[in-house]
């Protein structure tokens, strides 16, 4: 478990070296000090895992189980339930890792709650609040996270991404209808239904969330390096929820090249973002359509203001909906209610039999430079009808 004290910069890597050093190396600062608000303590959500209510602690109810997951700040495990022993997923918080003892942590439970139902985000079940530590349950995630796909797949099919960037773009549309900036928003922190190569997506970590009661009244420098907005560096006034559309670009980014668009070390990426240059390398990108690097050039645009919106993007030539496949846009969504079912028809637990402990898993080395040689190409090549990207786009061409 690592401690990541307020102010510290991290170190981040890109995606071309192992998962492993990508992995949660890029939190910039979860000071979120300034922003706390003191909320009243979560005690019962839904289904009927509410056992805090009864004073209970997690001990008492639930046995730990396998480790899910390694964040910056928490570790995430299998739970199950003593009594009904059904399965959840744990992130267990040690309260002293943050400033002011956990009292931030009050924010990232707010923010779930107030995200609940949402769609493609994950659900909060309980709370338990303890001296030491506390444990937020979940609905456990079969499929691991995207950071984790993307190490067993070096890169996705531009259809495979289109699915997901749509779904990740509805996720972060509901939360931003809801006043809520995620402003972490990475592969690590998506996290897939099941093992399935047409798996759901939810999001997660909302540590970093931010409520939002007025326009651009984010102040705080917090996410990661490679992920962050531009405006997040160089704001006087504070910033917008757009942040997020950003990040979102970075991401899909990753998910189709296989590597980042500002590959730096931590403390050399913000010239490199501020500037927002990057580049379509044709060894990877020659194959993916014109109107997915559209999206991409629209989401990372340095001026916020020309920054594509999330609408847009919906209704962008590469996302436009061809089927009935996706769920509604207007938040509402179904596969929660169904999981819920699910819980509620079976006592049996939701298992991951045959998936490794991401804890031993090998890590995938990827490095874009030697793939690139092999294929006659270097990296750094301007291609000619690429080029390199100035975020110029004007919305319009969409
Ligand atoms: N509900 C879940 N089901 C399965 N795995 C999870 C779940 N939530 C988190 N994880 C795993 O644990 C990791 C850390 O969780 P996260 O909430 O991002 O913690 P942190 O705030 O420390 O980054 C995630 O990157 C993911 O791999
Ligand atoms: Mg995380």
């Amino acid at each position: 478990m690592k401690t990541s004290p307020p102010n510290e910069v991290s170190m981040i890597r890109a995606p071309k070296r192992n998962a492993n050093q990508l992995r949660n190396r890029g939190l910039i600062t979860k000071d979120l000090l300034q922003e706390v608000k003191m909320h009243n303590s979560v005690s019962r959500l839904h289904l009927s895992v509410n056992d805090s209510a009864g004073n209970k602690t997690f001990d008492e109810c639930y046995e730990k189980e396998e480790l899910l997951g390694e964040g910056g700040f928490a570790d995430v495990f299998r739970c199950r339930h003593k009594a009904r022993g059904t399965t959840y997923a744990v992130k267990e918080i040690h309260n002293g890792n943050y400033e002011n003892y956990g009292e931030n942590i009050k924010d990232e439970i707010k923010t779930m709650k107030r995200l609940r139902d949402g769609c493609n985000i994950i659900q909060l079940l309980d709370v338990f609040r303890q001296p030491d530590r506390t444990f937020l349950i979940m609905e456990e995630m079969e499929g691991g996270d995207l950071l984790e796909r993307l190490y067993d797949k070096i890169s996705f099919t531009e259809q495979d991404g289109r699915r997901i960037a749509r779904k990740l773009i509805e996720a972060v549309r509901y939360c931003h209808k809801k006043n809520v900036a995620h402003r972490d928003i990475k592969p690590e922190n998506v996290l897939l239904t099941s093992q399935s190569n047409n798996s759901d997506i939810r999001l997660a970590d909302f540590g970093c969330a931010k409520y939002m009661d007025k326009p651009n009244c984010l102040m705080t420098l917090c996410g990661s390096a490679q992920y962050c907005a531009p405006e997040l560096y160089t704001h006087t006034n504070g910033y917008s929820e757009k942040c997020d559309n950003w990040s979102i670009g970075v991401v899909i980014f990753i998910l189709l090249g296989g590597y980042a668009p500002f590959d730096e070390e931590d403390d050399k990426v913000e010239p490199l973002v501020c500037e927002g240059k990057f580049k379509f390398h044709k060894c990877y990108w020659e194959h993916v359509s014109e109107a997915c690097k559209n999206v991409i050039r629209g989401f990372i645009t340095v001026d916020a203001k020309k920054r594509m919106t999330l609408e847009q993007a919906l209704d962008s030539k590469w996302l436009r909906r061809r089927d009935m496949e996706s769920l509604s846009l207007d938040g509402s969504c179904s596969t929660f209610d169904a999981w819920v079912r699910k819980q509620n028809e079976s006592n049996s637990s939701f298992s991951l039999e045959g998936t490794s402990s991401r804890t031993t898993r090998t890590a995938y080395k990827f490095d874009t430079a030697s793939v690139c040689e092999e294929i006659g190409e270097h990296k750094d090549e301007v291609d000619e009808d690429d080029g390199a990207s100035t975020c110029s786009l004007s919305l319009g061409d969409l």
